[in-house]
């Protein structure tokens, strides 16, 4: 399962991928925000990271403005290894590299046709398991 979450900043372009995950037939959650009301991001990446921790979901997409905010709160916890993308290169070598498990992604940023396809690109790449990789994560946690 996906666990999904984004700021007011990030709710349109959240709208946006849901539509998308629905399409592809991914199951998702959405953790909020739920309206367009100014709201705190750190709020929705703790949400996020807890479905991750807690194993109700397997990884995580967070959209703020620039994306920056929110993936620096997830990152605090030491299970969560967010990578904030704005092109497809990233989104991918994050996955094969650093096996990232949130996406985040800034909604005053990336466009929503790129952001798609960061999401798409994120989601069907898979960890590369080399030993190298495998080292330097576990040195992270
Ligand atoms: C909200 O205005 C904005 O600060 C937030 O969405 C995010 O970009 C922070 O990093």
């Amino acid at each position: 399962m996906l666990a999904i979450g984004s700021d007011h900043a990030g709710f349109g372009l959240k709208q946006a991928v849901m539509a998308h995950l629905k399409e592809r037939g991914i199951e998702f959650k959405d953790y909020g925000t739920y309206t367009e009301e100014s709201c705190d991001y750190p709020d929705f990446a703790e949400a996020v990271s807890q479905a991750i921790i807690g194993g109700e979901a397997d990884r995580g997409i967070l959209i703020c403005g620039t994306g920056i905010g929110i993936s620096i709160a997830a990152n605090r916890h030491r299970e969560i290894r967010a990578a904030v993308c704005g092109d497809c290169f990233s989104a991918e070598a994050t996955r094969q590299h650093n096996d990232a498990n949130v996406l985040a992604m800034g909604a005053r940023v990336v466009g929503e046709g790129l952001a798609l396809k960061i999401v798409d690109t994120f989601l069907d790449t898979p960890f590369s398991n080399g030993t190298n990789h495998v080292r330097r994560i576990s040195k992270m946690s």
